[in-house]
């Protein structure tokens, strides 16, 4: 969601914060701002905007080593200048950037404005400052605590004072906060990629870890007073800024990263000689796979989606009863949770709020959940202990393409391995094996040779009032996703569902020229499918069909034909879903929408 920001040292800190705000922008982008200690004075600039329009608004020469900086992705009070963060103190003495929600901002405010504050925004971060400066004495880190320890919710914030130049004072519960170690100099970010460029060893607080940096290091302490030293990490590869390459978009660049994507995540895990996989992150012996009595796979958005697909090959392949669940909803509805039931939480930044919430809701009621995670060091990977890197690399587009199939690669090679262990033999396991192993090629090919059609049913989708996605078993959960990539990336209003359930009501909704996008491989459902698209053409829909290829009485039947490889079905969602992706690309540019990052979006959401 939002960014975090912060810079001691001996360069000036504005280039530096603003170079971090870049790499973070992914995170939030309503507007942005920063604060520099200087000469006794903390100067901040905000604007509304994307982290350009604070860029032009920093004069080139603004002094000052020590600064902290935000992007904003709102949720209390709109998008203005005034709520952007870094907020000030009534004095305007003491800065203050914070990632998460605090709850009970309502009473605080009403307090603080009893005993004579004026606020300036409407945040719930600003009663924070004001707290500070309430508490201020001359020791920064104990007015922080003081007044974090009134704060219901969650945090993560970094906070400057006039007459400390050279120290921040950073605090952490439920929003992460990462320290970064340089020669003489130390950083502040909510995200490693904000420090990739300067340094690649971290620290990362823990929830109600306060820490005081400054340019030698830093010092952690826990909330309650107890002192605490935490491990310096080395941050791996995958934090390397790549930038765009020659592609126009992220999105895009994304998109056609899969065949190295999903090669990194296949790689040394799949073993055809065995006829099985290897995943030695899971941590559970053979026993404790045969003794899986239920599996849950938990997620949000399109991690959710691969989680579907993920449940589907648990069942269809490990002959395991497996759901996949909305992680929000899981987390509410107080579930029971079986001694031999195992919990996967799949995250492309692993701190999803909702996910990270339904994990320790596992983890509260004594179940085993591993994680299923793209970012390493995220908190739902710290958190679950145990689990399985995707390794798609940084995504950087708000829309979750090249993570989305590395999912989906991982729980199919999970599903592999427990399938193996309890009711698969050698013969089989390796032929699947060996079909997973040959996808990132076919999948380089495939986007090598993007069919024409594609361009009509762009053309049918950014003309329709309202798109239907259709499709059944794991090809639902393809059209689902397909669903939310063109909400998201074109804004057009469009649904996915169960393609038998169109006649239980929503094919009212069809009309002369509908688009309806089929997602119809050659599987036991194709003919079942092939029925539905008859009925929606009866009533005057458009249909796209995503096909295998070579079926040509499917092709004959849609308006527009889009052949995919000829897969396994439990395979098929990692090339049925490579049209959808660029389909919603495609339709996002003809409509001029800003594809990498759409409005109202962020990231990861790390609220609720
Ligand atoms: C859609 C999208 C979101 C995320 C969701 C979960 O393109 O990116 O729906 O999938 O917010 O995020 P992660 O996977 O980071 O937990």
């Amino acid at each position: 969601m939002c960014g975090i920001v912060g810079y001691v040292g001996e360069r000036r800190a504005a280039p530096v914060i603003l170079d971090g705000l870049r790499r973070l922008e992914y995170r939030g982008y309503d507007s942005a701002g920063l604060a520099v200690l200087a000469a006794d004075q903390v100067q901040t600039i905000r604007r509304v905007g994307h982290v350009a329009a604070l860029a032009a608004a920093v004069p080139g020469d603004l002094a000052g080593t020590t600064a902290i900086g935000h992007t904003r992705w709102a949720t209390h009070g709109g998008v203005t200048e005034s709520n952007a963060h870094p907020h000030l103190d009534s004095t305007n003495r003491i800065a203050l950037a914070h990632n998460g929600i605090i709850e009970n901002h309502t009473g605080l405010r009403a307090r603080l404005e009893e005993e004579g504050v004026t606020f300036r925004s409407d945040t719930d971060t600003e009663v924070l400052v004001h707290l500070v400066r309430k508490f201020y004495d001359g020791d920064p880190e104990a007015a922080v605590r003081h007044a974090l320890g009134l704060i219901q919710g969650t945090y993560g914030v970094a906070v400057i004072f006039w007459d400390h130049p050279g120290v921040i004072i950073a605090a952490r519960n439920g929003s992460p906060l990462v320290v970064g170690k340089g020669n003489g100099e130390t950083f502040l970010a909510s995200d490693p990629h904000a420090l990739s460029a300067h340094t690649r060893e971290v620290v990362y607080l823990e929830d109600r870890d306060i820490a005081r940096i400054d340019a030698r290091g830093w010092s952690i302490s826990r909330m309650d007073g107890g002192g605490v030293s935490r491990v310096v990490e080395v941050l791996g590869e995958e934090w390397e800024d790549e930038g765009r390459g020659d592609y126009s978009h992220h999105m895009l660049k994304e998109i056609h990263e899969q065949p190295e994507s999903l090669a990194r995540c296949l790689r040394g895990r799949v073993v055809p000689d065995q006829g099985g996989a290897r995943l030695g992150g899971l941590d559970l012996t053979p026993r404790d796979i045969a003794g899986i009595r239920h599996i849950t796979v938990l997620g949000c958005g399109t991690s959710f989606h691969a989680g579907l697909v993920g449940a589907a090959a648990m069942e269809g392949l490990a002959r395991i009863p497996a759901s996949a669940e909305i992680a929000s909803e899981f987390r509410y509805r107080n579930p029971v949770i079986g001694p031999d039931d195992l919990f996967l939480a799949v995250s492309q930044s692993g701190e999803t709020a909702d996910t990270l919430g339904a994990v320790k809701e596992v983890q509260v009621k004594g179940g085993k959940v591993l994680g299923v995670v793209n970012v390493v060091g995220s908190s739902i990977a710290r958190v679950c202990g145990h689990g399985v890197y995707v390794h798609s690399g940084p995504e950087i587009a708000v829309a979750s393409t090249k993570a989305f199939t590395s999912q989906v690669a991982a729980l199919l090679v999970a599903s592999l391995s427990f399938a193996r262990t309890r009711v698969l033999g050698p013969h089989e396991g390796k032929v699947f094996g060996e079909e997973l192993l040959a996808v990132p090629e076919r999948v380089g090919e495939w986007l090598a040779s993007e069919p024409s059609s594609l361009h009509d049913a762009v053309e049918l989708c950014t003309k329709g009032k309202f798109v239907f996605f259709l499709g059944r078993g794991v090809s639902h959960a393809v059209a689902l996703e397909g669903a939310l990539k063109l909400k998201e990336v074109a804004y057009v209003p469009c649904m996915a569902y169960p393609a038998a359930e169109m006649k239980h009501g929503p094919i009212a909704l069809i009309d002369r020229n509908t688009p309806v996008i089929v997602v119809i491989p050659d599987d036991v459902m194709r003919d079942k499918t092939l029925s539905t698209i008859q009925e929606v053409r009866a009533r005057g829909a458009r249909v796209i069909a995503i096909h295998t290829a070579g079926d040509s009485a499917c092709a004959k039947l849609a308006d527009v034909s889009i052949p995919v490889p000829r897969a396994s079905p439990l395979i098929t969602p990692l090339l049925s879903v490579l049209p959808l992706q660029l389909l919603a690309y495609r339709a996002g540019l003809a409509l001029g929408r800003d594809i990498d990052r759409p409005r109202n979006l962020a990231k990861s959401v790390t609220v609720e």
